[in-house]
This record gives C-alpha cells, structure tokens and sequence, in this order.
C-alpha cells in the first residue's frame, strides 16, 4: 500500500478575506500550511496532487509566492490550474514558470505514472458569452470571478479529448485517474440547499463522461473548484471532489493505493480553530455527507 493526498483551492499569497459559503479566509492560509505540513509527517504520502486555485491575488510575485508556501510543505507535488490560476495568457506563463521543476513536461496537461497507478492532468479552457472556447476569460467578466462566478463557464477543448484516447488508447491495462481543477459531474441535489454558492461544472462533462465510457481502465476523477467535499459516481468512475483549504471544513483527502483498490479517507488538520473559524452555523454542509468522506474504488 501507497498514499497520495489530495488537497485543493488553497487560494495562496493573498491577504483577502470574505465569504463564499462560509467564511473565506486567504488571510490564515500561513497558518493552516504550516499546521499541514505537520500533519503531513503523520500521513506521509508519496506526493500531492494540487487540484487548482493555488494562488489568488495577480500577479507574478503571488505565483512564486504560492509556489514556495507548496514547496515548504516538503512533499514532492503535482500542480494544476484553475480560474484563479489562468486568467490570462501571462498567467498561464508564470504558472509554467514556477512549476518548471514540478511539472512531467512543460505544459499544464500531462500524464505521469506513480507505481501502480497512472494519471491524466487536463486543463479546461473558458467558454465565452459568443460560445467561443479560450485559454483565458472574457475580460468583460473576469474581474467579478472573486465574488460571482454566475457567468463563468468551461470546458474542455477538442484537442484535450484527442491527448487523452491517446494516452488511454496506449495504455489499456494500468488504473488511471484524472485530474481537473473544475467539476466533470454537477454538485448532486443530496447537497444543494438553497442559499449554496455553485461554482460550477465543465459544460461538456457529459461528453467526457461518454468518451471515458470507452476506457474501463479509469477509475476515478479528483477535483477541487467546489470548496465542498461531494464523492458522486458515474458510468464506474468516482469523482472525488475536495474542500478548499482556506474555508470550512479546512480538510485534505488521504488515498490509500492498493494492488486492486483505493481508498478515500478525509481528515481535518490537528488544529480544529482554523475550521471553526471559517464555519457560518448552517452551513456545514461543505463537509459532505458521510458518502463523501469515505469510499473504496475497486480497480478490477
Ligand atoms: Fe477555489
Ligand atoms: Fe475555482
């Protein structure tokens, strides 16, 4: 058995505080990695996987900025971007700058294998209002994104779909997951209450979902965007969507690998103040319910 970690939307170098669905708080983010890199000791994983929304403030000194707070957590990590990463074309120049030494190849899709397992890092794009796909927002509504993410939409571009059959095309046999800042599945009814902020999902989801159908060999899809914990499943395929770091519950997922299974388990950091900060009462739901904190995905 083997571990990796899953954390998401730790929103790094940025001072900003305010409330999505509770209280959002950038500010105590020096804090919490410094309690995770503690934790971390404990869990010992072989590496994590950094599902997006790593840096929030922009400009290029935030991006080296968020770059060191992963790096000090002093385990070897996979990145991604999300919107708050690649809001323009500079951005995404910077995000391949800083993660030069972390990234398998230089580019904000790829694949990696780690022992037995195999993963596919994509990269949606952002749907304009004239339904063009672009590598970065319509400028018109980029600047409401830290408030209101209404109007925001995406998807994932026709080459991405062509790189990955041909990475899964080439490899049949070996258990693959996939990895992506933004949803694939919507967030299910089970957690929508009516006053709950959706961030949303990747507008061709269902395309993808119909195309992963063809690969039985993908397993699972881990995620972030939400800053909800949801595990949903689909056509054989676990989503495993992951709370943010800077707002309640303030947790990680733990994946144990096995020979033919892994296994999901959520913790919150040793330091409890910091999700008892963040939480407005009511609104505990970003926590999930019990079958999003715990699941075992069978390989065979
Ligand atoms: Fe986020
Ligand atoms: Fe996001």
């Amino acid at each position: 058995m083997w571990r990796f970690v899953h954390v998401s939307d730790p929103h790094l170098a940025s001072t900003r505080d305010g409330v999505w669905n509770n209280q959002f708080l950038c500010s105590m983010m020096s804090d919490v990695m410094a309690c995770l890199r503690h934790d971390l000791t404990q869990v010992d994983p072989d590496f994590l996987l950094v599902t997006g929304d790593i840096v929030s403030h922009r400009s290029r000194d935030s991006v080296i900025e968020a770059r060191d707070a992963l790096d000090g957590l002093g385990v070897p990590y996979y990145p991604m971007g999300g919107n708050h990463d690649y809001y323009n074309m500079e951005s995404r120049g910077w995000f391949l700058e800083a993660y030069d030494s972390h990234l398998p190849t230089p580019n904000t899709v790829y694949s990696f294998v780690h022992k037995n397992l195999r993963f596919c890092v994509l990269d949606p794009w952002w749907v304009w209002q004239d339904n063009s796909l672009m590598p970065f927002p319509d400028p018109e509504i980029e600047e409401q994104q830290d408030t209101d993410l209404r109007n925001m939409r995406w998807a994932l571009p026709p080459e991405q779909f062509v790189w990955l059959e041909s990475v899964l095309n080439a490899h049949p046999t070996m258990a693959t997951c996939l990895a992506v800042h933004y949803p694939v599945l919507d967030i299910p009814d089970r957690l929508r209450q009516p006053e709950y902020k959706n961030a949303g999902a990747l507008e061709n989801g269902d395309l993808l979902l119909n195309v992963l159908s063809k690969y039985p060999q993908v397993k699972a899809i881990f995620c972030g965007h939400l800053h909800t914990n949801v595990i949903t499943r689909r056509n054989g395929i676990a989503q495993i969507t992951t709370s943010a770091l800077p707002e309640y519950p303030v947790e990680y997922r733990e994946v144990r690998v096995y020979e033919d299974r892994m296994e999901i388990h959520t913790h919150g950091l040793s330091d409890p103040a910091f999700a008892a900060r963040s939480l407005i009462p009511g609104r505990e739901y970003t926590r999930g319910e019990e079958e999003d904190r715990t699941t075992v995905i069978p390989f065979a």
